[in-house]
């Protein structure tokens, strides 16, 4: 995907050298909240398959109505794989599963799993993020500081110049973290979700056909009112784990 790399001959490149981007991700950003709470926005890991199953398990009612992936039963081994998958899609820059943690005597907690997905047919530069919180996490701002962290992600490291995102239009929660992160409604697309079966309907997944489409753009991105505030409180550390020195 990505062109053969090259170090200038006989200079050898220091690992705190290595700078972020789309090819070379970063391993974790930490992020200081208004309120002193420590936040680490990184890719999820196969170390990670407990707690997101035990999220998954406390979450199962809320993410069935509007995540056909739900309706699946979640296996050890199975998510196990899916993770093996996402670290390699995320460090290759293909595809960047992430979670945000919340950072507390070093222990971190999952309190959202959120991506930026190879969604905008036509435009490699372009994401499409998802995201879900923890039942018990939920209602507390978590899914808009983690979008707002990501799409941030995105614009100043990854090269996108556009994020988007979409939801059922009966997803009132999830249309609000969209508004609330400051993406503009584009428009509401039709049947650009493939139709789920009866048994999925039966068990309570809502599929309305209609999905509004949020975006943003570059040149939208960097007139956000959150933007600036947001950044100041960043640290982002590359994919050796070295902190990013000053840019
Ligand atoms: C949608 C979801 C990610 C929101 O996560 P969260 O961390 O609670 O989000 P936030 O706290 O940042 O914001 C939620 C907003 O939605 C509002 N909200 C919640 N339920 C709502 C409802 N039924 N109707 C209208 N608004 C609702 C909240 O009041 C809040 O807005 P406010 O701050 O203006 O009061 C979470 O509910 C979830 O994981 N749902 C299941 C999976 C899913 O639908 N993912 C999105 C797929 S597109």
């Amino acid at each position: 995907m990505f062109p053969p790399v090259s170090e200038p001959q006989g200079v050898r490149l220091s690992p705190a050298q290595i700078s972020i981007t789309r090819e070379r991700p970063a391993r974790a950003i930490h992020a200081r909240a208004e309120d002193g709470t420590t936040f680490v926005l990184r890719p999820t890991l196969m170390t990670d398959v407990d707690a997101i199953l035990s999220a998954f398990d406390a979450s199962r009612a809320e993410l069935c109505k509007f995540m056909p992936w739900a309706h699946q039963p979640q296996a050890t081994l199975h998510q196990l794989e899916r993770l093996r998958e996402c670290e390699t899609n995320y460090f290759s820059g293909r595809e960047l599963s992430m979670a945000l943690f919340e950072l507390h005597a070093e222990r971190e907690t999952l309190v959202t799993m959120i991506g930026l997905h190879p969604r905008v047919p036509l435009n490699p530069s372009g994401f499409e993020i998802g995201y879900w919180t923890p039942t018990p996490f939920a209602g507390r701002g978590l899914a808009t500081y983690a979008s707002k962290l990501i799409i941030t992600y995105a614009f100043d490291r990854l090269g996108a110049d556009r994020v988007q995102a979409i939801c059922d239009e009966a997803n009132l929660a999830s249309r609000r973290v969209m508004e609330k992160a400051g993406l503009r409604f584009e428009g509401l697309l039709q049947n650009i979700t493939q139709r789920p079966s009866e048994r999925l309907l039966q068990q309570g997944f809502i599929h309305s056909g209609r999905n509004p489409m949020f975006a943003l753009t570059t040149d939208e991105f960097q007139v956000q009112p959150w933007v600036s505030k947001l950044r100041a409180t960043l640290r982002y550390f590359n994919i050796v784990g070295e902190p990013e020195s000053a840019i």
